[in-house]
Order: structure tokens, then sequence, then C-alpha cells
């Protein structure tokens, strides 16, 4: 069977973040020809600069490139802060605007916080302005997020862990 490989981002940079769980919890779930890799350097990441988007955009924007050139499909997993999709991530999808990484590609969205409906809309709207892929089951909003992954970072709602394997199929689906 086709490996996939799947780059997942998370939104927010806590070492304990309930994002980051959801990805671990998706990766472990996923079947054997499907690698889910997580992007490990967003918070290093220079400020978006588009005097810097030019034919040597800084090296760590052209590694961030590389992997999602690589990726045959991208999962997104983020909290909501101030209303609004966190900086570190919307200034990583800023880079992606001129280099087209995201056109096409299968990409899942999972918005995981205490509300996070205004960053799941904005997200989308983002999304959509890259023209990446994105399945109607590849949607996800998860409000009340700390009160579904327990502090080992499991996912303690049965009800979740059904909408996560649903995700993951429509992501796998749209490769
Ligand atoms: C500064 C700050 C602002 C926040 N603003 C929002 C918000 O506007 N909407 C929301 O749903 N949650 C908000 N939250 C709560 C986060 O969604 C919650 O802490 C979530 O668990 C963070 O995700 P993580 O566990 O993956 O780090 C905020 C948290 C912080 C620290």
């Amino acid at each position: 069977m086709k490996t996939i490989n799947i780059l997942a981002i998370s939104g927010s940079l806590r070492p304990n973040s309930s994002n980051n769980a959801i990805i671990n919890v998706m990766a472990g779930m996923a079947p054997g020809n499907v690698i889910i890799t997580t992007y490990q350097s967003l918070a290093t990441l220079p400020h978006f600069n588009p005097d810097l988007d030019n034919d040597m955009p800084p090296t760590s924007v052209t590694a961030f490139r590389t992997q999602l050139k690589n990726a045959d499909a991208v999962l997104i997993c983020t909290p909501e802060y101030a209303f609004g999709v966190p900086g570190s991530l919307k200034n990583a999808l800023d880079w992606t605007v001129s280099s087209s990484d995201f056109v096409d590609k299968p990409v899942a969205l999972i918005t995981a916080s205490s509300q996070g409906g205004h960053a799941h809309t904005s997200l989308l709207l983002t999304l959509g302005a890259i023209s990446a892929k994105i399945d109607d089951n590849a949607k996800l909003l998860i409000s009340f997020i700390r009160s579904k992954v327990n502090s080992a970072g499991q996912i303690t709602d049965p009800e979740l862990l059904k909408e996560l394997q649903k995700v993951l199929a429509a992501l796998i689906s749209s490769v």
C-alpha cells in the first residue's frame, strides 16, 4: 500500500497542549501506511515580511516549504486566542501564499479550544485564500477541549475519538 505522509501543524506552542495531544492520538490511530510527523519549528519561523519573500528567503522558511511540498496532506490542529488564529500559525500560513504550497493540498482543520468558532471560521477563509483542498468531513470544531483531554494527553470523550477517526479518514481519502 502507498505510504501517505501527513505533516501536522499545531497552533499551540505549549508542550502539554491539548492540540498536540490530539495530533498524537491521531498519529496513534493512523493505519500502518500513514505517517504523521509534527512540524517542530513554528516558534522560530521569522515574522512574515514580503520584502524577505524573494528568491532567497530565510533558511527556516525554505525548510518549512520543503516539508509542505513533501507532505501528501496537512493536518492543522489549533486553539483560538483572543477570538482569533494564534499569531504563530497565521504567520506560518502567510509564508505559503507566494510559494503556493497549499494549492490543492489535502488539509484537515481541527480547532480545539474553549470555544474556537472565530479562529475556525477565520482559518477556513485563509485556507480558501491559499487554495487548500478541504473535505467537509475534514473540518472539526471542538469546544471545551480541556474537559475532553486528560493530563496524560489521552482523549477522555469517546464521541470525540470517533470524530477524530472520521477527520483522519476524510483526510486520507482526499489524498
Ligand atoms: C491568552 C489566551 C487567550 C485565549 N483566548 C481564547 C479565545 O478567544 N477563545 C477560546 O476558545 N479560547 C481561548 N483561550 C483558551 C484556549 O483555547 C485554551 O487554553 C486551549 O486549551 C489552548 O490550547 P492548547 O491546550 O492546545 O494549548 C485563550 C487562552 C489564552 C492563554
